[in-house]
């Protein structure tokens, strides 16, 4: 079976690299193809290298600022050129990103099965995220195999009238690629990331989606500042996403604080060290939303609505919007009460046990055997 693999983004690239080494672990099933977008390329390009992954085709679509509608379509015709190269039995996507839903698109061009990783999760509002939310519904709509990473993704899959054949509860790669993390060897070069959390409460820092650009952007930021002003035991690290409208607003209103470090994106390593260290994260990746509870770390998340339900039900993490004044009562709350604080500490993670990329190359696997059974 020749599976082709697409992915753009940093998390894409994460989440795929576990079920990549599955795929290649079994070459007498699989053909495997790894095809990169280049949506992102330092971010992105950091994981291929630290997972070891083999690189067949890359697109090298990035451009500073870029426009979505500019990745869709550069996306559409490279993966269309590579699909008409390699004509893959399968193409698999990951997740909501625009790589994600044009590869998918394209692959229906192309009549090929596509079987769509991490499939399911919903907010129910088309804005939020933006453009996430819509990518993720209109794979779906594309794909042939759905790999939901939990039960509530099956459920929604259900109600999209998605046939339940198509659909298998895998469990989040997420947990698989963090779960191997976790356990490397990792230092750092700065010595306040080394200290980070050792004399004060480290709150972890991330933001990046596209609905927040300007004032929310600004909110957030006040928020982290007010906190921090408030508080003399509490240092905040800020890996800044490149995105060029989130540095402005995070580098005028906390950049020059002593208890504030604003860093480059930090690798995958030190980055699962650091949400090991913190206090509390505070977020609005989607990714650390699933990552954080294996860890033990409470997540505060900073949008109004969320696609991973099951960490909140699991108490492990909140929503507490974009406005200055919530954020920071939000926080405060944590900092102050211990039983709150230890009740999110010790929650479950309810995304995956590590073994999601198995069971779908075990799931490829099968649709191998059957291929052959028909055709002998
Ligand atoms: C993208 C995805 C988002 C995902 C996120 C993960 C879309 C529309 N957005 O958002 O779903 O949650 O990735 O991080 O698919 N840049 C660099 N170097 C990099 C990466 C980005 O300089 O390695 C800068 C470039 O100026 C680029 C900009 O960031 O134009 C925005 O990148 P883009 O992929 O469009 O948006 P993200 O916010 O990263
Ligand atoms: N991450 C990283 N370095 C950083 C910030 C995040 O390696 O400086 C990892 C994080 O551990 C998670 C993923 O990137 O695996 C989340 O990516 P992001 O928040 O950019 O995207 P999202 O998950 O929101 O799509």
């Amino acid at each position: 079976m020749k599976v082709l693999v697409v992915v753009g983004t940093r998390p894409e690239a994460i989440k795929m690299a576990p079920l990549v080494a599955a795929l290649e672990a079994r070459r007498d099933i699989f053909d495997t193809r790894l095809c990169v977008s280049g949506q992102h390329r330092d971010m992105m390009d950091s994981v291929i290298h630290l997972f070891g992954l083999t690189v067949h085709y890359d697109l090298n679509v990035m451009v500073h600022n870029q426009s979505v509608a500019d990745i869709t379509t550069k996306v559409l015709t490279g993966v269309s050129g590579v699909l008409e190269a390699e004509s893959p039995d399968v193409v698999l996507i990951h997740g909501d990103t625009t790589t994600s839903f044009a590869a998918a698109l394209a692959a229906h061009y192309h009549r090929a099965p596509v079987g769509h990783v991490e499939a399911g999760l919903r907010t129910h509002d088309k804005w939020h995220p933006f453009p996430e939310e819509m990518n993720r519904r209109l794979a779906d709509a594309l794909c042939d195999y759905h790999y939901a990473p939990t039960e509530r993704a099956r459920e929604n899959l259900l109600a999209e009238n998605i046939p339940p054949e198509q659909i298998v509860v895998t469990g989040n790669t997420a947990i698989d690629a963090l779960l191997w993390a976790a356990k490397q060897p990792c230092s750092f070069d700065d010595p306040f990331l080394e200290r980070a959390g050792a004399d004060r409460r480290l709150i972890l820092v991330t933001a990046h989606r596209r609905e927040s650009f300007g004032a929310p952007f600004r909110e957030m930021c006040s928020a982290m500042r007010d906190v921090v002003n408030h508080n003399d035991n509490v240092e905040v690290i800020y890996p800044m996403h490149p995105n060029p409208n989130v540095r402005k607003a995070a580098c005028e209103i906390l950049r020059g604080h002593e208890r504030i470090r604003l860093v480059e994106p930090l690798g995958y390593l030190p980055f699962v060290q650091l949400q090991k260290k913190a206090y509390l994260i505070l977020t609005d990746s989607g990714g650390i939303q699933e990552e954080a509870p294996s860890l033990g770390t409470p997540v505060l998340v900073m949008r109004d609505t969320t696609e991973r339900p099951e960490a909140v039900d699991a108490g492990v993490s909140k929503l507490v919007g974009t406005k200055r004044a919530d954020i920071a009562r939000e926080v405060q709350q944590l900092l102050d009460k211990e039983a709150d604080y230890n009740q999110m500490a010790s929650a479950v993670n309810p995304f995956g046990d590590g073994h999601a990329s198995e069971r779908i190359a075990g799931h490829l696997a099968d649709l191998a055997q059957n291929q052959r059974g028909i055709h002998a």
